[in-house]
This record gives structure tokens, C-alpha cells and sequence, in this order.
């Protein structure tokens, strides 16, 4: 078998407010996720981002225990709000002290950052502002933001990414963005506010280019392939559609600057395509990628949707239970295709298809398709893990989900595929996006409840270990 390049790199990710807490300490101001997270955690119960993993304060020790893993890199997201609480304006010294001293840390152990400028957590100034994301004016902030970060780190940091998977947050758009009551059936809006990330991730990407020694950018984008249900050309060509609306839609404007036709047409003829001034397919053409980051959790499945089927336009349900089967629904769209189980794959507790032919299969179709160097930035397994008396944590399922995946990216590699970096999802246990924190998928855990943050003490799973085998031997010994 093909063996791992001598520079790859190994790591795991995090995203700011999910792992760092202290969401208003030392200057930071709230961020959209601040206020999202507080109300699911009056309403479901799940924990809010005020002390998260704790990272804010445990960063040192969290910093050596990846070293301790082996990690030569680390993919994590900086608060806009902790450097800018206003989200423009006067910069927040001990915000962006914090950053300083985390890439510091990493480097002294030779472990290379990668960093992402944006993974939901818009200053909630800029909502009340103008409502963030959903008025052009974000783009120009983005900016100014951007700029500073990238100029502040241009001599430590090489790889950045720009915006964390706006396919997702097209989908899970109410999670993902502050989506005020009244305009959350305003399904274009959805289009829009991509469009105006489409904008931010084209600037970030020339500020990189022009300001960053070497500097290379992409976007993470969250991706899953998309199979027909059966062979049946109509469900076939529906799968078509899906990648077309849900993967090309973005794939296309990271790589050649254009709104894939078909899935345009498709949002035209239903009034949800985003309004494009002139000019802005300028920007988004100049602000090219360097390669794709790949967030890869689960494929998922289509089958052919009629026009005449009755039904109306829907986006992803979600399971909130983490009991197998509960999920609220599937996208769908009348006329173009409606996205479904796959009857042969086995779920996560939350309904999420386990499939590492699905990253293979991605790998191999998105590299074709684009030639662009690759590199995964998530890919985990969310799990209720339990904490032995002895203090153990035994997460076999685990280790076996991220065995599989890495024999795939193996697989791919051996096709030709090139991959830099592989950056499971999470170096240690955090806030979920959708599930709170007892949904888990650190290699280490964090000894906290939704409604008890206890102390957040760190505490090595069994994946920990096995990891360790995996980038002592270069993904040798799986
Ligand atoms: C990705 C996000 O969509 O999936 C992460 O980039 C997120 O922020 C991860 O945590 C897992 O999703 P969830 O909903 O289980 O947290």
C-alpha cells in the first residue's frame, strides 16, 4: 500500500466557541453563537458557549497533550469577537493576545496551525448592526477583520481556510446564522447570505495571496456524496441535481469562479437564486483557492422527486434525541430531488450514514473533477461516551471509524489523489453544533455535563492512544 508522505500532516480540529468559553472575559463580546447557544440551552437543554471546553484557560495543557499525541498540525477557528467585539473598530488587545500566545504554543512544539477566519461565530454587534450575514455590508467587515488577522499571523501561519461549511450553512441556517422569526421562511435568504460569504471567502483568499510569505487558502466545506436510492435513471439523475445544488454549487465558485448552471436555473425558476451585482463574479474569480479542506462526516442518499409529488420545498431535519430514527426530516426539492436514508449503511446515534467508501469516493470525484491538493479538516465520530470508574474512557467505536476512513484516504492517495493533512474531528471533547455536549468526539474527554461544567478536567480516551500508534507510524500501524 501507498504510504503516507514524510510531511503529512496529522492533527485534529476545533472551532473557537465550541472548545474556548470565557465568551465574554477579558473584552470579548457576544457572538451570534453566544446567544444561539443560550437559547437551545433554555429550550433543549444543551450546554451554551459561556465555558464550552474551557480551552480559553486550559490552552497550555490542551496544546501539550496534542504534542503528547504526536500532532504536526491543528486546525482551530479564531473568535471574530474576541479580537473585534464590535466587529470592527478598536481592536481587543487581550483578544488577540490569546491567539498569540495559542500559536506560540503550538509552534514551540512544531505543530503547524491551520487556521480558519470564520466558523459561525459572527460578533453579535454586526447583527444588531444590520443583521450580519443577510446585508451585503458583512462583506466589507470581513475585510477589515480579515485583514487584521492575516497581517497579525502572515509570519507564523501558513495554511488558512476562509469560511467553515457554508453548504451547511445553507441547510442548518437558523443554527448556524441568528435568523430572525420572521424572515425564516424567506428560503432565498438562504442564497443570499452564501452569496455574501461566497464574496468574504474570495477576499480572504487574494488578502492571503497578497499579504502571506507562501501563504496557501481555501474554504472548508462540509461535503457529503450524494448516491441514488436505486439504479433507476430518475433517482440517478435526482442524485445528480442534489450535487449539483448541495457540492458543485460551492465546489464551482472555489475553483472556477461560476454558480454551477443547473442548480442556478434549478433556484431561478423557484425564486430562491441570490441577487449577483455586477462585478462581484469578479472577486470571486480573482480570489481563487489553493486547495479544497474537507469536512467528511457521512454520504448521504437521493431519490427522484416529482413536481406533481404534492410536496413542499424543505431543507435538513435534524436529530436532536440521539435516538436512532429520530430525525425531523429530509430536504427536498419538488421537481429537482428529495434526499433519503441509504437502506445499507448503519447510522450514528444521530442518524449520520457511516461510510469511509463515501470519503474515497469523494476524494477520488472532487480531485477529478478539480486537480486541487486536498486535505481533511473534520471527520469524527459523535458518540455518548461514558467514563469508567477507573476514569477510562473506552471508544472502540471510535477508533474503528477513524481507522476505516483513514484506509480510505490511503485508497485514494493510491489513485493518485493528493492529500496534505488529516485533522479528525475533535482534538478534544466540545460544544456540538446541534447536540449539545454530551454528543462527544474528542480523543480527549472533558469531564463535563450539559448543565455542569464541573471543572473540564482533560482525561486521554483509548482513541488518544491509538492515534498516537497511528501518527507515531506515519499511518502505518491503524
Ligand atoms: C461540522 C462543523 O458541521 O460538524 C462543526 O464544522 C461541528 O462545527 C461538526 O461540530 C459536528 O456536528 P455537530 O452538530 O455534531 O456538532
Amino acid at each position: 500500500m501507498k504510504q503516507f508522505p514524510k510531511n503529512f500532516l496529522w492533527g485534529a480540529a476545533t472551532s473557537a466557541y465550541q472548545v474556548e468559553g470565557a465568551a465574554l472575559l477579558d473584552g470579548k463580546k457576544a457572538s451570534q453563537q453566544d446567544v444561539i447557544n443560550e437559547k437551545s440551552f433554555e429550550e433543549k437543554g444543551f450546554a451554551s458557549a459561556e465555558i464550552a471546553s474551557d480551552h480559553y484557560h486550559h490552552y497550555k495543557e490542551d496544546v501539550a497533550l496534542m504534542a503528547e499525541m504526536g500532532f504536526s498540525t491543528y486546525r482551530f477557528s479564531i473568535s471574530w469577537s474576541r479580537v473585534f467585539p464590535d466587529g470592527v473598530g478598536e481592536v481587543n488587545e487581550k483578544g488577540i493576545e490569546f491567539y498569540r500566545k495559542l500559536i506560540d504554543e503550538l509552534l514551540t512544539y512544531g505543530i503547524e496551525p491551520i487556521v480558519t477566519l470564520y466558523h459561525y461565530d459572527l460578533p453579535w454587534a454586526l447583527f444588531e448592526k444590520y443583521q450580519g450575514w443577510l446585508d451585503r455590508r458583512i462583506v466589507a467587515d470581513f475585510e477589515y477583520y480579515a485583514k487584521f488577522v492575516i497581517n497579525e499571523f502572515k509570519d507564523k501561519v501558513k495554511y488558512w481556510t476562509t469560511i467553515n461549511e457554508q453548504s451547511i450553512i445553507v441547510q442548518y441556517w437558523t443554527q448556524k446564522c441568528y435568523i430572525p422569526k420572521e424572515l425564516q421562511s424567506q428560503n432565498q435568504l438562504r442564497y443570499q447570505i452564501n452569496h455574501h460569504m461566497n464574496l468574504a471567502h474570495a477576499t480572504a483568499c487574494k488578502l492571503v495571496h497578497d499579504l502571506v510569505p507562501d501563504g496557501l487558502v481555501g474554504a472548508a466545506l462540509g461535503y457529503a456524496p450524494i448516491y441514488p436510492l436505486t439504479s433507476k435513471p430518475e433517482d440517478v439523475l435526482a442524485a445528480l441535481n442534489a450535487h449539483d445544488l448541495r457540492n458543485a454549487f460551492y465546489l464551482d465558485i472555489y475553483f472556477k469562479g461560476i454558480y454551477t448552471e443547473s442548480a442556478m436555473t434549478y433556484l431561478q425558476e423557484n425564486h430562491l437564486a441570490p441577487i449577483v451585482e455586477p462585478g462581484d463574479m469578479d472577486l470571486i474569480r480573482e480570489g481563487y483557492s489553493d486547495f479544497l479542506a474537507l469536512n467528511y462526516y457521512a454520504s448521504e442518499c437521493a431519490k427522484a422527486c416529482p413536481k406533481e409529488s404534492g410536496k413542499a420545498i424543505r431543507y435538513s431535519g435534524v436529530n436532536l434525541s440521539g435516538k436512532k430514527g429520530e430525525i425531523s426530516g429530509f430536504e427536498t426539492h419538488p421537481g429537482f430531488y428529495e434526499m433519503c436514508k441509504n437502506p445499507h449503511l448503519d447510522t450514528t446515534d444521530w442518524d449520520w450514514a457511516i461510510d469511509p467508501f463515501g470519503l474515497e469516493y469523494a476524494f477520488r470525484d472532487i480531485y477529478t473533477r478539480y486537480n486541487k491538493p486536498l486535505m481533511i479538516t473534520e471527520n469524527g465520530l459523535g458518540a455518548f461516551d461514558e467514563l469508567t470508574p477507573e476514569g477510562k474512557v473506552h471508544d472502540e467505536y471510535r477508533i474503528s471509524y477513524l481507522r476505516d476512513h483513514v484506509k480510505a484516504i490511503k485508497r485514494a492517495m493510491e489513485k493518485g489523489v493528493e492529500v496534505w493533512a488529516y485533522c479528525p474531528w475533535s482534538a478534544l471533547d466540545l460544544l456540538s453544533t446541534s447536540n449539545g455536549v454530551k454528543k462527544r468526539y474528542g480523543f480527549i474527554y472533558v469531564d463535563r455535563t450539559d448543565d455542569d461544567p464541573k471543572d473540564c478536567a482533560r482525561i486521554k480516551k483509548d482513541s488518544f492512544y491509538w492515534y498516537q500508534k497511528v501518527i507515531q507510524s506515519n499511518g502505518e500501524n491503524l
